[in-house]
């Protein structure tokens, strides 16, 4: 895909996070104006879900949909209230992306910020997989398929490795799964948000599954694999987060592993900012071993993870 957005003939939206060749590419997308730069105290919803926002390295093209949305909600408001038609839309979404790539963060963070927004009414998440949906007996998967909705009212419904649902063809209850939750989300789709998650090649091929199921996915966003860069930026945000930093050999030693782990493990087999936070986790541990045997625990020493804690395995 060489577009951060794209918008196809059937008014399906496209969008790609972190994308790398963004200053090229800002010309072709509307202006940045969509939002005022001094957001007046009206907005503070906004405000909040900008700093909500914030936390989160790259996803440029996320983090301006969601203010589009948060405009259009407003825009709309105040078209109701001239009198104009103000329609509601689905908000119904497709993430693809490899793991650890973010998926599951933005689901939770989108339920925050509709919440705050008033588009939904609770904005908890419901996430589940295959085995919550598909029954063992006719009827079975249709009445599971259903509840899980019915939690999941006034929330988001996320379904993870959502093309697991099209294995095993027609005789398969994953289609009957499949087809209550299209029949939900058109006859609910004020009620809660869809989101089916996956890896994009799996997707792309699910979504063939099922002739309906394109065109009632109006925001379809890709969340590419991290760069080295912003896979630093994640280290050290999830760092100053735990109240550590590394030492400057650590930094190094932690970048050299990433460039060469992302050399040799396959796009899938790399789990982005998962892999991150494990490497990170299992330092913090072996640097408290080492603060132990030493019996030293000044505070510079207690915030600080040398070469030497860093545990890499190949995840
Ligand atoms: N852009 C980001 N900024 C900061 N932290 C991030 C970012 N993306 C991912 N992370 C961190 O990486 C970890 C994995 O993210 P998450 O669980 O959302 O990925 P996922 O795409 O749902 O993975 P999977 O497909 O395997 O379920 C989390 O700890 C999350 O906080
Ligand atoms: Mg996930």
């Amino acid at each position: 895909m060489d577009q951060p957005i794209r918008m196809k003939s059937n008014g399906q939206i496209s969008v790609v996070l972190n994308s790398q060749k963004k200053k090229s590419l800002s010309k072709e997308l509307p202006g940045p104006q969509v939002v005022p730069k001094v957001i007046s105290p009206e907005h503070s919803a906004l405000r909040e879900i900008e700093d909500e926002l914030g936390a989160l390295v790259g996803m440029e093209e996320m983090k301006r949909m969601i203010k589009e949305i948060y405009a259009w909600i407003y825009v709309n408001k105040k078209r109701e209230e001239m009198g104009l038609k103000a329609k509601k839309q689905a908000l119904h979404m497709m993430f693809k992306g490899n793991p650890g790539t973010g998926k599951t963060t933005v689901a939770r963070l989108i339920g925050k910020l509709f919440l705050k927004m008033n588009v939904l009414s609770k904005g908890h998440l419901i996430e589940a997989e295959r085995a919550d949906l598909v029954g063992e007996y006719i009827g079975h998967t249709a009445q599971k398929t259903r509840d899980l909705i019915k939690k999941a009212q006034g929330g988001i419904l996320f379904v993870d490795e959502a093309y697991s649902l099209g294995r095993g063809g027609e005789k398969d209850f994953g289609k009957e799964a499949i087809d209550t939750l299209v029949k939900h989300m058109e006859d609910k789709q004020h009620e809660f948000i869809l989101i089916l998650a996956g890896y994009s090649r799996e997707m792309e091929h699910f979504l063939t599954l099922n002739p309906g199921l394109h065109s009632r996915f109006p925001l379809v966003i890709d969340f590419p694999d991290y760069n080295i860069e912003q896979l630093m930026e994640i280290s050290s945000r999830m760092l100053v987060e735990r109240e550590y930093s590394l030492s400057h050999e650590a930094e190094k030693k932690l970048k050299d592993h990433l460039i060469w782990v992302k050399a040799v493990l396959s796009p899938s087999g790399f789990s982005n900012g998962r892999y991150v936070r494990n490497v990170i986790e299992k330092s913090i541990r072996a640097q408290a071993m080492r603060l132990l045997m030493l019996n030293s625990y000044d505070r510079h020493e207690l915030m600080t993870l040398r070469s030497n804690d860093l545990v890499f395995d190949e995840d």
